[in-house]
């Protein structure tokens, strides 16, 4: 998208806006699939928690995708938004029982990554093929907050518990379809993947019934010029010629699955938010723009960097500023930014804003969730209308205080 579009939109539907290019998701899904067209059957399956808006969602259904989702919440939303429910893999941690088995009847493929869920739900429910997450204790992902298949980490079921799982199903007889491992987020190195591969390929050889293999997700998109991405191309090859010299040692084709979020969105999204003031202090020069961390989060809670242009004035000489947020913490955006002169009013573009940034967006301060736009066929599309005061206000019960007397209740 162009700056000229972006400002348009900043200006038809005001400041701050969430805006999704779908040709940019098109293009991710089409690299992807084109990456593993070796395989026999290859499932994408879109990790919601990155981005949940309901028209992202039938978009990304229109383009062949199934969904990746962790709460009944997910589940309900890519039911509403038209995905079936094979398409749906329910992958949760730290869930209860209850909330297993309601997904279960509604038909979705079951993903369970704790051994005592595991036996109970394979006790009551027999018959219900599961797939189980796999840790394979590998340290990967961009930090630690994103790293999610190391010793210490509490999801996944560890490669050293496999004798007591396969005495789980023995017992239950519960039929094991799947075998699914997600490392991390931002992984840097293809090779971590090849190495989780042959991991989960010897966990893979215990287990008679599989229908597929998910490879999880965490590849590394680009955050500014010169960065390091998933080679997927590569990746793709390599991780190819792996899995279908496996089927054939297990005697069957089977599905390889990814869940990738990021991939597919973040490149896509751009947060639009506008100046409310300039101020040059002993220091720096604070950019102060009219959003916080209550809309985009990422920066302040794992470092994450989003490329900011001054969208209004992209010619203008170059400053150095700190572009901050209107919260009433430390909401740092970005520090000592190289961004095209600023003027008090202007539009600043914040890029990669498409994964983990409106999904993880809060009311704090009291504040209204901002607008999201998707760019669809060369028209902009209102996907979410900004929140009101309606909002804010509308779930909470107010008690009638009217009869208590002040003296009664300072005297207590
Ligand atoms: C189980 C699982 N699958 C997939 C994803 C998506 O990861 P990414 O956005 O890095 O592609 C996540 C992210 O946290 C995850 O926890």
């Amino acid at each position: 998208m162009t700056n000229d579009q972006l400002l348009k939109i900043a200006q038809d539907y005001g400041s701050p806006v969430y805006v999704y290019d779908a040709e940019k998701i098109a293009a991710q899904y089409k690299r992807l699939t084109n990456a593993f067209k070796g395989v026999n059957t290859l499932k994408i399956n879109y990790a919601v928690k990155a981005l949940s808006n309901i028209s992202i969602l039938k978009f990304l259904n229109t383009l062949g995708s199934g969904i990746d989702t962790v709460s009944i919440q997910e589940i309900n939303l890519g039911l509403a938004a038209g995905f079936l429910p094979e398409q749906i893999i329910f992958t949760p941690n730290g869930v209860s029982l209850d909330e297993i088995e309601t997904a279960a009847k509604l038909g979705v493929q079951i993903n369970i990554d704790n051994l005592s869920i595991l036996e109970q739900f394979g006790t009551k429910h027999p018959d219900i093929p599961v797939c189980i997450r796999i840790n394979p204790h590998i340290m990967a992902g961009g930090n630690s907050k994103i790293s999610v298949g190391h010793i210490d980490s509490k999801f996944g079921i560890s490669i050293h518990q496999i004798p007591h799982l396969l005495r789980i199903i023995e017992n239950t007889k519960m039929t094991i379809n799947g075998i699914h491992m997600h490392t991390g987020s931002d992984i840097l190195d293809i090779d971590v993947f090849l190495y989780a591969s042959e991991i989960l390929f010897e966990t893979a050889r215990s287990f008679k019934n599989l229908e597929f293999i998910d490879f999880g997700s965490g590849f590394k998109v680009p955050y500014k010029a010169g960065d390091i991405e998933t080679n997927i191309e590569e990746l793709g090859k390599k991780l190819t010629a792996k899995f279908n010299a496996f089927c054939k040692e297990y005697g069957k084709d089977l599905t390889l699955a990814f869940e990738p979020g990021k991939f597919l969105v973040s490149e896509a999204g751009s947060f639009l938010t506008q100046v409310n003031a300039v101020k040059q202090t002993t220091s720096t020069v604070f950019a102060q723009v009219d959003s916080g961390f209550n809309h985009l989060i990422r920066p302040m809670f794992y470092g994450s960097h989003h490329d900011i242009i001054n969208i209004s004035n992209p010619k203008g000489k170059e400053r150095f500023y700190t572009v901050v947020g209107y919260i009433c913490e430390t909401d740092t955006f970005g520090n000592n930014r190289r961004i095209n002169e600023i003027t008090e009013g202007d539009v600043l573009c914040f890029k990669n804003a498409g994964a983990y940034c409106f999904s993880m967006a809060s009311n704090y301060n009291s504040r209204f969730r901002p607008a999201e736009v998707l760019w669809y066929n060369g028209a902009a599309h209102l996907i979410r209308k900004r929140e009101t005061f309606d909002d804010i206000i509308k779930n909470q019960i107010e008690v009638d205080f009217s009869n208590s007397k002040k003296e009664a209740v300072l005297s207590k």
